[in-house]
């Protein structure tokens, strides 16, 4: 089973180990919809926390302008393993079975993610908002620019 003991705060928790889902552990090792190259082409762009300091997500969307469904959802992070699984289920659950609409995508929550992901450690659910705060950045971009 894979541990972290590091906290958001620094201090060191290593007498209490952290336990990850077997699907936490899977969307970590192979994330999915991550990108190391920016899309050239893509419809929405959200960007939340701070490159400075680590925990930064940014998201891609590409919108089908006749459905309003999310086609492609892309994603970056220097988060860490909690914020890398809770957005690439993210971007599973926003895209699957022909995507989203965007009024459905704004309803998703944070829980949400965390059911589908079996759950994280008390002290990392916060890593799961951020996917969530960039996928509504990106839609929110969207919709400015469609205006
Ligand atoms: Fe900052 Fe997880 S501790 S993203």
């Amino acid at each position: 089973m894979l541990q972290d003991n590091s906290a958001a705060d620094g201090q060191d928790n290593s007498c209490v180990p952290w336990m990850y889902s077997e699907i936490v552990k899977e969307h970590f090792f192979n994330p999915q919809n991550f990108t190391f190259e920016p899309p050239k082409v893509y419809s929405g762009l959200g960007l939340v926390g701070s490159p400075a300091c680590g925990d930064m997500m940014k998201v891609w969307i590409t919108v089908d302008e006749k459905t309003n469904k999310i086609k492609d959802f892309k994603w970056q992070t220097f988060g860490c393993a909690s914020a890398i699984a809770s957005t690439s289920m993210l971007s599973v659950m926003a895209t699957e079975n022909g995507g989203l609409t965007l009024d459905k995508a704004e309803k998703l929550t944070p829980q949400d993610i965390l059911e589908r992901l079996g759950g994280l450690p008390d002290r990392k659910v916060h890593c799961s908002v951020l996917g969530d705060q960039a996928l509504r950045a990106a839609i929110e971009d969207y919709r400015g620019k469609s205006k």
